[in-house]
């Protein structure tokens, strides 16, 4: 089943002679359950693309389709509510809120859609994530890799229809990166969550289902890695 799909999507920031084209009539579709790999070079509209996918920017020409909604016909609120409920986003340095315990950050997303946090559930991803013993601490307690664990859990918290991570190890030693890629593989490949990661690191993208790479806005490779 196709969880997403994008039609010519092209992003152009700025005007006149500044504009700068990021994105550049790119399509493709990625499968329920996929993890994909999203590679190239420094300015080649990696994160561009990955905004476009998670309803964080609009484009300036193009479709992105999540699980059959034309995300972009929405409106500045339902467009907020979808990203909220079907979208976990991960960044590099985590945007996590300073003020707010690891329990707090993690249930955030439930409480602005005023829905129960349901027990079960938050602890097993508590569990999963190892963080039992750091719920009450703020964010600047804890080491980059605990950090990256809650901004996952915030993530999932929703069960969101795609993770969208962006260099999400690029701030990591080579043992926390490998734990968070394993968490990642391992709610990919447990609950069918479909993944798409954005990489410098080959290790990773080498552990992906299939790797697009991106270059000057352009896909310019799209490989299936495991069928
Ligand atoms: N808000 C913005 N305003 C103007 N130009 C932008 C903006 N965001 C990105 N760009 C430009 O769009 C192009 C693509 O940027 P993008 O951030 O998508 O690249 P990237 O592939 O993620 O790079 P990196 O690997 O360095 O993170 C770049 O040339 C960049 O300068
Ligand atoms: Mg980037």
């Amino acid at each position: 089943m196709e969880i997403l799909k994008i039609d010519n999507l092209s992003k152009v920031y700025g005007k006149g002679e500044t504009a700068v084209k990021a994105l550049d009539d790119v399509s493709f579709s990625v499968k329920k359950g996929e993890f994909v790999a999203i590679i190239g070079p420094s300015g080649s509209g990696k994160s561009t693309l990955l905004h476009l996918l998670g309803g964080v920017d609009r484009p300036s020409s193009g479709k992105v389709f999540v699980d059959n909604t034309d995300i972009y016909s929405l409106n500045e609120t339902q467009l907020a509510i979808f990203r909220r409920r079907q979208i976990g986003l991960i960044y590099q340095f985590y945007n996590l809120i300073p003020v707010l315990t690891v329990e707090e950050n993690i249930t955030l997303p439930l409480l602005l859609d005023q829905h129960k946090v349901d027990k079960k559930q938050f602890s097993d991803i508590v569990k999963k994530l190892n963080l039992e013993n750091r719920l009450n601490h703020l964010p600047n307690q804890l080491s980059g890799g605990q950090q990256q664990r809650v901004s996952i859990g915030r993530a999932l918290i929703s069960n969101p229809a795609i993770m969208l991570a962006d260099e999400p190890t690029g701030n990591l030693d080579s043992k926390n990166s490998g734990e968070i890629i394993d968490l990642l593989k391992m709610f990919n490949k447990t609950f069918n969550q479909t993944l798409i990661v954005i990489t410098h690191d080959e290790r990773i993208a080498l552990q992906a289902d299939r790797i697009i790479a991106i270059e000057d806005g352009k896909v310019k490779k799209d490989e299936v890695v495991r069928p």
